[in-house]
């Protein structure tokens, strides 16, 4: 079987000192949800006041999972014995005896809730740092002067890494979603540019002089000619990915609008995945069948790639002997990516 940090070089499959997406707000409430995020059970509700909380979730007395316990207040009882815990993690009542015994805090993490997102830090508390979340105004969420819609969240059979690659090359495109991405087929053809900064590293495709497809037509009413359209994947983190970009009028260059698909990915373990998906657009904020269409195509696109990445998956986890690795000149970012994600995972190490 394939070691499950596979493709990267290190042991540690993903890094810890890292802000993932736990979350949609709206999923996290007055009542407990448990989710898997890097192998560990974590508890998310919400207390009176509204703020998010997230606790390990598996009662530390005999690991009953304390999402079936219910809330008292701020606190969480454990349904099997009522060992009772406050929002901060700290053992506050064992029921049978008057004091708590020593060691019996659950572990809290960081949250903050950024773009109708609740973020959970998964790595050294001290270490949290809230300028290492992406900008995520930037890309349109939580932006008075974007539209955005929430796809529903799947979980995929497969690790990460997977999806990362599968996002940063975009000429998978023209085969997978050859008839679900209007314009797809000809992704793979257009040449590639890599843009690097500290913060991101973006695969850049620019279609020039590109008629308009059926859904360009419904997106930009008034657009007569052709546009130059990109067609971006911008790896912001491990977190976040965005792909889309922007539209213009091929002869002016004057831009009509950005549309953003918004790749949430979070390890539930070694070699599974949480995937969110949110679009943002700054254009047509008066017509929600633009919203819709979006939704619609998240909601084709999204089984077509955990198909894919399930099906690599099945390969890794079976006996066989993988052929030796081949890259093509296209694999550049993905390539970059992965001795960046390395690199993050070695100097949390070294730490
Ligand atoms: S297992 Fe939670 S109180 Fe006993
Ligand atoms: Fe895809």
């Amino acid at each position: 079987m394939t070691s499950p940090s596979y493709p990267l070089t290190v042991e540690q499959p993903y890094p810890r000192n890292q802000w993932w997406v736990a979350a949609y707000s709206g999923e996290v409430g007055r009542n407990l949800l448990a989710r898997d995020i890097l192998g560990e059970r974590v508890l998310l509700y919400r207390t009176e006041a509204g703020e998010a909380v997230a606790l390990s979730g598996i009662c530390p007395h005999r690991a009953f999972p304390l999402d079936k316990g219910r809330l008292v207040g701020d606190h969480v009882q454990c349904g099997y014995h009522g060992f009772t815990y406050g929002a901060d993690g700290g053992c506050v009542l064992v029921p049978s005896q008057t004091s708590v015994p020593q060691n019996s805090a659950l572990r809290c993490y960081p949250v903050i809730e950024r773009g109708d997102l609740v973020w959970i830090w998964t790595g050294q508390v001290e270490l949290a740092d809230l300028t290492l979340i992406p900008d995520v105004g930037a890309v349109g969420l939580g932006n008075p002067a974007w539209a955005s819609e929430q796809h529903p969240v799947c979980e995929v059979a497969a690790r990460y890494t997977l999806l990362i690659e599968n996002l940063l090359d975009l000429s998978h495109v023209s085969f997978i979603h050859a008839t679900t991405i209007p314009g797809g087929e000809k992704v793979a053809q257009i040449p590639v540019d890599v843009v690097e900064t500290d913060r991101s590293l973006t695969v850049q495709r620019k279609g020039e002089n590109l008629p308009l497809n059926p859904l360009l037509k419904m997106q930009f009413p008034q657009q007569r000619g052709p546009v130059h359209q990109h067609f971006d994947a911008e790896y912001i983190g491990p977190a976040m990915i965005r792909t889309g970009g922007a539209v213009f009028d091929a002869v002016s260059g004057h831009l009509l609008g950005i549309n953003n698909f918004l790749h949430m990915i979070t390890p539930t373990s070694p070699t599974t995945l949480r995937y969110f998906v949110i679009t943002t657009r700054n254009f047509g904020l008066d017509n929600p069948a633009l919203g819709q269409i979006n939704l619609g195509m998240g909601t084709r696109i999204q089984p077509e790639d955990s198909a894919a990445i399930t099906a690599i998956e099945q390969v890794f986890q079976s006996t066989v002997t993988l052929p030796r690795e081949i890259s093509a000149r296209v694999d550049n970012g993905a390539l970059k990516v992965r001795r960046r994600l390395e690199a993050q995972i070695r100097a949390e190490q070294v730490a």
